[in-house]
């Protein structure tokens, strides 16, 4: 049972990793970024998910700086983008990434996609930095089954993380599943669905019997299927209220009533495709 904004998933190298964490794609570099990651440090986040791609991580660096919190007890979470993917090319993203951020190490580097014909190498990279100890963890994002199967027959570490879109109308149980028996952490990308289910009568009803609303009983549903979360937002009164999922509990039947909402629709692109 998670309990508290403080609780945390325990990687498959002993790592510890927040189960709440903030997004921050299209969160806009500079104050924008700035204030929404010192809003959701003061209502307890530790855990910021960037990416190159979002070109916000200096602004997500400046922010680490002003909040009151010791960078170590922070994670921070960023990736190396589809053209920047390879050996050599990963290993200067991910250093342009840390000269941004300012910083000496990342706590998570993940694979943004998996691109055809690079991620293996692309993985050699990151087996490479997390062996010199300058990212604490290392993963994927958008790998599929077959993905995850044909890198580990390879990789000589496997993925900690794999960060996919999910929200109850893509439930991914297969997904979900062969991840739990690999012990690879699953992190919901895109879990409010950007608000397009907020309507859905049968999330409105059981925010209405918690008390809650559906982006918190959404997320609740995430924390108690395992499954990191890292909603996006930059509005200090919906960053709290996305925290504020610790204090109530979805019952077997509710946590079956969202799990009924599967469409398997992506919002996103499929990851054999993009
Ligand atoms: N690995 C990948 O390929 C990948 C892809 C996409 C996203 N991600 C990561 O996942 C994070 C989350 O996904 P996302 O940003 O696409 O979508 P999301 O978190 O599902 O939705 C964010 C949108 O919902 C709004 N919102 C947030 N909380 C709300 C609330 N309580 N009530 C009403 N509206 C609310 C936000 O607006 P305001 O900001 O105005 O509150 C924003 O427009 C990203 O920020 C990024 O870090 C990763």
């Amino acid at each position: 049972m998670i309990k508290s904004i403080s609780d945390t998933a325990v990687l498959q190298n002993g790592l510890k990793m927040p189960w709440l964490g903030l997004g921050v794609y299209k969160a806009e570099e500079g104050q924008e970024v700035i204030e929404a990651i010192k809003h959701a440090v003061a209502a307890g986040y530790r855990s910021i998910d960037t990416a190159s791609f979002y070109k916000n991580e200096e602004g997500v660096g400046e922010a680490v700086k002003q909040v009151d919190v010791p960078r170590e007890e922070l994670f921070i979470t960023t990736k190396v983008w589809n053209t920047e993917q390879g050996y050599e090319e990963t290993l200067r993203s991910f250093k342009e990434s840390l000269k941004k951020l300012d910083m000496d190490y990342a706590d998570l580097f993940l694979v943004h996609w998996p691109v055809s014909g690079k991620y293996k190498e692309t993985w050699k990279a990151l087996e490479t930095l997390y062996k010199e100890g300058k990212t604490k963890a290392i993963g994927v994002c958008n790998f599929k089954i077959h993905h995850l199967e044909d890198l580990m027959k390879d990789c000589e570490i496997k993925p900690m993380v794999n960060q996919v879109e999910y929200h109850p109308r893509l439930t991914q149980k297969e997904l979900l599943a062969f991840c739990k028996d690999h012990q690879i952490q699953l992190e919901a990308w895109r879990p409010l669905l950007k608000g397009e289910i907020f309507d859905e009568p049968i999330l409105m009803a059981l925010a209405e019997k918690h008390n809650k609303t559906v982006a918190q009983v959404i997320l609740r549903w995430d924390l108690q299927n395992g499954v990191i979360t890292i909603p996006k937002s930059v509005n200090e009164n919906r960053i709290k209220e996305n925290a504020d999922i610790f204090d109530f509990e979805l019952s077997m039947e509710d946590m079956e009533q969202i799990d009924s909402l599967n469409k398997d629709l992506r919002n996103g692109p499929d990851p054999d495709e993009f």
